[in-house]
């Protein structure tokens, strides 16, 4: 799949794109069935909601499930990010937020990249996130919320929250989110139709198999889901190779550390077996657990 040039303009512009119905029911079908037997695992890559048992992020399942493992590698996803970048990519991370009717806890305001840069060291932003709805979303279970145009920001002050909730996150302190909302809009208005318009806040919703690219300096959170529907979604963090991570401090299932290039399995991957390899089938590797504060190359250097 190609991105137009009208397309590449509103994405530099908003610092997202929306594809509502990317994938057909069938072929997100495949994708949600294998959600609740991946979450019943006790494993070290299911992280709950804090004390709860509802899984609030699964990392990794593309290195042990097929029907993820061939997502990864999908055109309708990848080849966009690709032309943007003009480079190969590979996976930096990859996640099925839960975001559990009644149970899903909120994602405080952040922008990906300061993780990645501060944790991961990860030399520039060129680096995006698709998102894939597994669930329809609406404005009741806890849909995204961006503010356009704040990636054009670059990476913002940010502090290292450890309690708010079960994962921790770089986060952008309420002053700042209000100075960004109020540049891109403020409240916006309610036009004739009673439609909101303007808003410094977007909430792109739709049906279950829609798709979010958003650039990886785009500001977002989202809310608790209060409501008794399930709003699951995969994040893929798609990298271009040369801007590969730099230090290993975080477990290899959060941040990987295999910088090979992704190759596009067809188009309807997702409704035919295609073979793929799925390195941890058999559980975690321990080295996947392991982590340094030490730099790749200072690695190399000491050996
Ligand atoms: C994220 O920002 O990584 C997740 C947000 C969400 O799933 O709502
Ligand atoms: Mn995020």
């Amino acid at each position: 799949m190609r991105l137009t040039q009208q397309q590449i303009e509103q994405f530099d512009r908003d610092g997202y794109l929306f594809f509502p119905g990317q994938f057909t029911p069938e072929e997100t079908r495949t994708l949600t069935d294998a959600v609740p037997e991946l979450y019943s695992r006790r494993e070290a890559y299911n992280v709950r909601e804090k004390g709860k048992d509802a899984v609030r992020t699964n990392f990794a399942a593309h290195m042990y499930s097929e029907p993820f493992a061939r997502l990864a590698r999908h055109p309708r996803m990848i080849e966009p990010v690709q032309d943007l970048f003009n480079e190969k990519l590979y996976m930096h991370q990859f996640k099925i937020n839960g975001k559990a009717a009644f149970e899903g806890d909120v994602w405080q305001w952040h922008q990906d990249y300061g993780t990645w840069l501060n944790d991961d060291m990860m030399p520039t932003e060129r680096a995006m996130n698709v998102a894939i709805f597994l669930d329809d979303v609406n404005e009741h279970n806890g849909p995204l919320m961006f503010i356009p145009g704040s990636h054009k920001k670059g990476v913002v002050e940010a502090k290292h929250d450890l309690t708010t909730t079960s994962y921790p996150l770089w986060t952008v302190d309420n002053d700042l989110i209000g100075q960004l909302v109020e540049r891109a809009g403020g409240k916006g208005r309610y036009d004739e139709a009673g439609r909101l318009v303007g808003s410094g806040i977007v909430s792109p919703k739709g049906p279950a198999g829609s798709m979010i690219l958003f650039h990886s300096c785009l500001v977002h959170a989202s809310g608790s889901n209060l409501s008794p529907w399930h709003r699951v979604a995969v994040y893929l963090s798609l990298c271009a190779v040369s801007n590969h991570i730099r230090r290993p401090k975080r477990p290899e299932y959060i941040a990987h550390r295999d910088f090979t290039p992704i190759e596009c399995l067809p188009d309807d991957c997702l409704l035919k077996d295609y073979p793929v390899d799925l390195p941890w089938k058999d559980g975690l590797p321990a080295s996947a657990l392991q982590t340094s504060p030490v730099p790749f190359d200072e690695m190399k250097k000491a050996a």
